[in-house]
């Protein structure tokens, strides 16, 4: 269904709003105890995670945009012109512009984003700045298949740009499902470049996570006091800390709140307890080999076609395809 806003038509597939009471009773209730890390990015949240980016130690940024700029003549080289660039979330930043700056002629770009103040926000900023490429913003959940809409002029393919290692926050059977889904939405003759954090000494990947300024504990924090604003619930944040800690065995930053001791939270009717030292499950970040992102991408039916690091193999991206089934 189409819906106008002044002069761009948003493409409206009615995502199910999130369901953020049901989610926090269902982590509070479990044992260990989690929290959704898709609740940190409300405002405040957005404008921490801005923050984090420019600290010292969180180095995902800077590298995955010095790394697209140094690519693209390469990246461009290995996609076919006329391409319908589909973005997993709401682009806007130097990323979109520097990958539909780098690509030759790309006919459309389509954004995918579930809040749709985000979705027109991106799409006019960068209608400004390239005037020749229809956008055709879609709000949808990404992580289900999205029907994407027809641009006018015909386009020779499907690139789906996955950039941040977004990818990482989710479980490994989400982010396989995630993959899935996007194999489904750029079709056969599709592509997709995805970025991804790679492996790398603990000291590195826990001191991006555990910042000395504390923009990430504070972000951390922000999803409690979210909470409280939303949904009524009473956490208090001087009773918890932030905790960020990798493990090699799952390859991963885990980010926990830990409770500074004995303590009860209420949501909704109900009491939550809890211990002293007792930590809530807050958010995952995956970092990648090559060998486990190519078995998570085969398991979805994509293969790695390309690949692009930094000069110091930190941050990764690559370019995936269905694998041929002919
Ligand atoms: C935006 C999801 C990639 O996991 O590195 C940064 C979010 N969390 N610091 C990441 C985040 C804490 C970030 N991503």
């Amino acid at each position: 269904m189409m819906l106008e806003t002044i002069d761009m038509p948003i493409t409206d597939l009615h995502p199910s709003p999130d369901d953020i009471i049901g989610d926090t009773v269902a982590g509070l209730s479990s044992t260990p105890k989690w929290l959704s890390s898709k609740y940190f990015y409300d405002a405040r949240g957005s404008q921490l995670f801005e923050q984090i980016t420019r600290q010292p130690e969180y180095y995902l940024t800077r590298i995955e945009l010095d790394l697209l700029e140094a690519s693209m003549p390469a990246i461009n080289d290995a996609v076919a012109s006329f391409a319908h660039v589909v973005e997993y979330g709401s682009g806007s930043g130097r990323k979109t512009h520097l990958l539909l700056e780098g690509l030759d002629d790309p006919v459309a770009y389509t954004p995918i984003e579930i809040s749709r103040t985000a979705l027109v926000a991106s799409v006019e900023r960068l209608a400004e700045s390239f005037p020749r490429i229809e956008m055709l913003p879609v709000c949808a959940d990404f992580t289900q298949p999205v029907p994407l809409p027809l641009p006018a002029r015909e386009t020779g393919h499907t690139l789906v740009f996955f950039p941040g290692s977004t990818l990482g926050n989710f479980a490994e059977c989400d982010a396989l499902r995630l993959l899935c889904s996007m194999r489904a939405t750029m079709g056969p003759r599709g592509q997709a470049l995805v970025g991804i954090d790679l492996e790398k000494d603990v000291a590195l990947l826990e001191a991006a996570y555990n910042d000395a300024a504390g923009v990430t504990a504070e972000f951390t924090l922000n999803l409690l006091a979210r909470l409280n604003r939303e949904i009524g619930s009473d956490f208090d944040l001087a009773g918890f800390h932030h905790r960020a800690v990798y493990s090699r065995e799952r390859g991963r930053i885990e980010t926990h709140l830990v409770s500074r001791r004995v303590q009860d939270v209420h949501l909704d009717g109900h009491t939550f307890h809890f211990a002293e030292g007792e930590a809530m499950q807050v958010e995952y970040s995956h970092k990648y080999t090559d060998a486990r992102f190519e078995a998570l991408a085969a398991r979805a039916g994509l293969q790695v076609v390309q690949r692009w690091n930094d000069p110091r193999d930190w941050f990764g991206l690559r370019l995936l395809q269905p694998v041929s089934v002919g």
